[in-house]
């Protein structure tokens, strides 16, 4: 049958926080969205469960199934899981929404075009989306205005940047150099303080300057702890972004680094304490 006249099939690899609130929009825009259950987590089953997500079994059976396939995985993972798709022999539209450097987007559509399939360059703005108007998914490459109509429903929104692939990914990094290397920045400002004994003083000059911001300092810090694994990742991918533009690459190495230290914090229950990040960045092995 003419895909014009039934249901379009997306593959959705995986349901992670945000990558489930892409498949619940692509749902609410009428798509069939497929997932693979084989070697994910019960949290993965849990999020599908609840956003109406079909199980399939496998990749091979999501390939199979797919008209699209949308991958939204953790950065380290993401050309891997390109190259099995391509490996499978997909022949529909893939689109990858994750964080990674432009070079590696190329990489990836050069994979999947040589498997016959058409490539979308994508990056996500924004929290998971609960609502309208918080979380973008910037797509670019020929084709990429395809996809929006299906993302109309929301929450999350599809813009297209432009019809370069590469473009969607340099934009996913550009913003994310600063919102997650300010953080990183400020975990080894306040690590440092701690270290040389003058964290207080360091906060109460704080709120001289704002009242208010050392509270907010630590939230931000608590509050990341969480994704923190992911972001070593995703800082790795900034640097090789920033070495193609002959820009120096420390920053961003340096806040893998950070992010590297905190990774232990993964699927912990709650938020640690100040005292409890502190001494993890600060730890020695
Ligand atoms: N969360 C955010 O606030 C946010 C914001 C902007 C952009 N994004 C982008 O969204 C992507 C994923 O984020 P997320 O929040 O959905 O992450 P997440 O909650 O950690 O979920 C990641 C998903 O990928 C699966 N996964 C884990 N390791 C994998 C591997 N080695 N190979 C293949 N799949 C694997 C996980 O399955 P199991 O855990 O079940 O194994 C899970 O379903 C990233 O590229 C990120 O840049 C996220």
């Amino acid at each position: 049958m003419d895909l014009a006249n039934r249901t379009r099939i997306v593959g959705l690899l995986h349901p992670g926080a945000m990558g489930v609130t892409v498949g619940a929009t692509l749902r609410a825009g009428g798509a069939d969205v497929v997932w693979a259950s084989a070697g994910r987590s019960d949290a993965s089953r849990a999020r599908a469960e609840e956003a109406g997500l079909r199980d399939v079994g496998d990749l091979a059976a999501l390939v199979d199934a797919a008209d699209w396939i949308v991958s939204v995985c953790p950065p380290d993972a993401a050309e891997r899981l390109a190259a099995e798709v391509a490996r499978l022999g997909f022949g529909g539209t893939y689109c990858d929404a994750n964080a990674v450097a432009p070079a590696r987007t190329l990489a990836m559509q050069a994979l999947i075009s040589a498997a016959g399939a058409d490539y979308v360059d994508g990056g996500i703005v924004g929290p998971p989306a609960a609502r309208p108007g918080t979380t973008w998914l910037h797509l670019s490459g020929p084709g990429a205005d395809v996809m929006v109509p299906a993302f109309a429903s929301g929450p999350l929104a599809a813009v297209v940047v432009s019809d370069r692939v590469g473009d969607a990914s340099a934009l996913k990094m550009c913003y994310a150099a600063f919102t997650k290397g300010s953080t990183a920045l400020l975990a080894a400002q306040l690590a440092c303080a701690q270290a040389l004994g003058v964290r207080s003083a360091l906060e109460a000059q704080w709120e001289r300057d704002e009242p208010g911001s050392s509270g907010a300092a630590a939230a931000r810090l608590r509050r990341v702890t969480a994704k923190a694994w992911r972001f070593e990742g995703e800082m790795h991918e900034i640097a090789a972004t920033f070495a193609a533009s002959d820009l120096p690459v420390g920053f961003h190495a340096a806040a893998a680094e950070i992010y590297a230290r905190l990774a232990g914090f993964r699927r912990q229950p709650g938020a640690p304490s100040l005292e409890q990040v502190l001494e993890a960045l600060l730890a020695r092995e």
